[in-house]
């Protein structure tokens, strides 16, 4: 695997996701865009872990969201990884303006990408760790044929799009699922879930088997972000 992968989860035990430290993404798609570059700085500021950018191609998903622009933007105003998430159909056309841009992570959906296996070594040869994504619907096991390419998979618990929508608790045993799965190989991805992710659903991810919680709304549509970011972490302490 992967270094990002090796470095937090040295062991492939049911219980490493939960004893390694969990890593906390702010989404940016809930920030003040007027005031993005200090919305970034400042979460980072109180402990944000990594900045997710979410790419949305107004196909795959109904919105048009962020370009490469937005995530140079986020390369330069902080130095945390940043982490972006393409809900954009035919991915592969577009990795290279966002590594060059500096993605440290691009994650990709499996619904949207017919050549997954190719796309997820492109991604490696453009020097970023690699992703994929699975919406709610999608049985986990569309990505055991890859799990051993990529160093991120990210399980949606709502559906993608937009912010601020209710968690999805059917996607639960997905993510236990793919911890066993990943224990059976010695594999250690990261597990990362995306959606209605707050202090009380942050607990269920990680005991299920999460690792990284990307949230959004939780964060930043709070005026007070340290707080919001501490009480998110305390949650799952
Ligand atoms: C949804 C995006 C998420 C979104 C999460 O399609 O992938 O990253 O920002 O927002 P919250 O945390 O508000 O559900
Ligand atoms: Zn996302």
């Amino acid at each position: 695997m992967k270094r990002l992968a090796k470095r937090s989860h040295p062991q492939h035990s049911r219980s490493s996701s939960r004893s390694a430290r969990i890593v906390l993404a702010p989404s940016i798609l809930s920030a003040d865009i007027g005031a993005l570059r200090a919305e970034m700085q400042q979460v980072v500021a109180y402990g944000a872990d990594w900045l997710h950018v979410d790419v949305m191609d107004g196909s795959f998903v109904p919105p048009i969201t962020f370009g490469a622009n937005v995530v140079a933007l986020a390369r330069a105003a902080t130095k945390v990884p940043i982490d972006v998430h393409l809900m954009i159909r035919e991915p592969e056309r577009h990795l290279r303006q966002f590594a060059e841009a500096g993605s440290n992570h691009i994650t990709i959906h499996q619904e949207a990408c017919v050549h997954l296996h190719r796309t997820l070594d492109a991604i490696h040869h453009l020097k970023c760790k690699a992703g994929v994504a699975i919406n709610p619907a999608t049985p986990v096991q569309a990505v055991f044929e890859v799990l051993d390419l990529v160093d991120i998979v990210l399980i949606m618990t709502v559906n993608p799009g937009w912010g601020g929508q209710k968690f999805i608790r059917s996607t639960l045993p997905k993510i236990a699922l793919l911890r066993d799965e990943c224990a059976r190989r010695s594999l250690s991805p990261r597990i990362v879930v995306d959606g209605g992710i707050d202090s009380k659903t942050a607990r269920l991810c990680t005991t299920a088997g999460a690792s990284v919680l990307v949230a959004g709304s939780s964060i930043f549509s709070k005026a007070n972000r340290q707080r919001a970011i501490q009480s998110l972490r305390e949650s799952v302490a």
